[in-house]
């Protein structure tokens, strides 16, 4: 056998982290200002989580949705007081795609209708309601383009709006801050119209905070700058700091659940709630939403002062750098003679920044001169 050949690999592998670092076999540590694709939020083996997760798996580690299952309302309980949303139910599962294919299905069970609106640049994941609705035909495949899906450009909504106005259109998706795109923030006039407007047409506006939530951008989830409530918020990614764990919250009055909606055999399992658990005690006790501000804003306003970078753009710890060249050859080096890893995206000249919630400004400043010796001295 042999593994079915998908990913594109670094010819590196880590076996222990603490931290923001990883460590090789060897002992070589590397700084991780990527987090496996935005998924390190509290940083590599917090204490508390690995306590919780241990201490978890020697009571037990799973068991079906037909039995009560206190440790999910704990989860809820503490996602409630993180987030300060209170109107909204929870549906456990195990990861971004699963949280949006279920987000999807819930607007269509809502009001009946099949056509997605999107941002260009969006992503969404790789299942089939998911992936069609992801901007992009090249890992769509033919049985998934089950529905029409139409994308707009990210700070113009005019002929969104249209479209919405002639009331036939499922569901509204879109990142409040685009993460795989490159780092490009919704404006918040856009999201508050969305917002209005899919109100006033019966659409469902689906936030999908799967890589811009969890305390990313400094707000718990990142439409929240923008004063709107949406009708599902997808998340996944920092949610179970690696362990698979994803979720959505519907707004329940709008639209109920009914026995069977939805269902998963994993979704809320004992471990992985007990993981969410963690997290977001951890959030809450290290105050990191604070800290993701803050030192979001250090990093922010110290790339900015270095010339040959083009442009800086997002907000708290999710931060696009944008150079004036292909950035492939610059993440190499920096992986590799500065043992820094960084993230790629889909506008090749951007470096992506995902680094754990909890970084200090030691880590942050370790960072930057990492990157201005690759960038100085390949
Ligand atoms: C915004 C967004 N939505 C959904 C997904 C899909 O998540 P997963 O890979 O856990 O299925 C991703 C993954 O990168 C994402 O960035």
């Amino acid at each position: 056998m042999e593994m079915f050949d998908v990913y594109t690999l670094f010819d590196l592998e880590p076996v222990s982290g603490k931290g923001a670092y990883v460590y090789t076999e060897d002992g070589q540590k590397y700084l991780d200002f990527y987090g496996g694709h935005a998924v390190i939020s509290i940083g590599h083996s917090h204490p508390h989580y690995v306590k919780q997760i241990q201490d978890q798996a020697g009571k037990l580690v799973f068991y079906s949705n037909s039995v009560q299952n206190s440790l999910q309302h704990k989860l809820m309980e503490s996602l409630s007081a993180a987030s300060g949303l209170t109107d909204y139910g929870l549906f456990l599962c195990n990861s971004g795609a699963e949280a949006n294919e279920n987000a999807l299905k819930v607007a269509s069970f809502h009001n009946k209708r099949k056509k997605v609106l999107s941002l260009k640049g969006g992503f969404h994941g790789r299942t089939s309601a998911a992936v069609n609705a992801t901007y992009g035909k090249k890992i769509t495949a033919p049985i998934n383009e089950g529905f029409e899906v139409k994308h707009y450009p990210i700070d113009d909504i005019r002929e969104m709006v249209k479209e919405l106005r002639k009331k036939d259109t499922c569901a509204v998706i879109v990142e409040a801050v685009q993460g795989i795109g490159g780092i490009y923030e919704v404006p918040d006039k856009c999201m508050k119209k969305l917002s209005q407007v899919c109100t006033e047409t019966n659409t469902i506006l689906i936030a999908d905070e799967v890589q811009c939530g969890y305390g990313r951008t400094g707000d718990f989830f990142a439409f929240q700058q923008s004063g709107i409530h949406p009708d599902v918020i997808s998340m996944a990614k920092g949610m179970g700091n690696g362990f698979p764990i994803g979720g959505v919250l519907i707004n329940h009055k709008k639209t109920p659940a009914w026995k069977g909606m939805l269902g998963s055999t994993f979704g809320g399992n004992h471990l992985a709630c007990a993981a969410g658990k963690a997290v977001l005690d951890t959030i809450q006790n290290e105050k990191l939403l604070d800290n993701a501000r803050s030192i979001g804003k250090y990093l922010i306003n110290s790339l900015q002062a270095i010339p040959q970078i083009k442009e800086v753009r997002g907000r708290g710890l999710m931060i696009g750098i944008e150079f004036d060249f292909p950035v492939a050859q610059l993440r190499k080096k920096l992986l590799f003679d500065h043992h820094l890893f960084t993230g790629s995206s889909s506008n090749q000249k951007v470096i992506r920044l995902l680094p754990p919630l909890n970084i200090t400004k030691a880590e942050a400043d370790e960072f930057l001169s990492k990157l201005k010796a690759g960038m100085n001295h390949g």
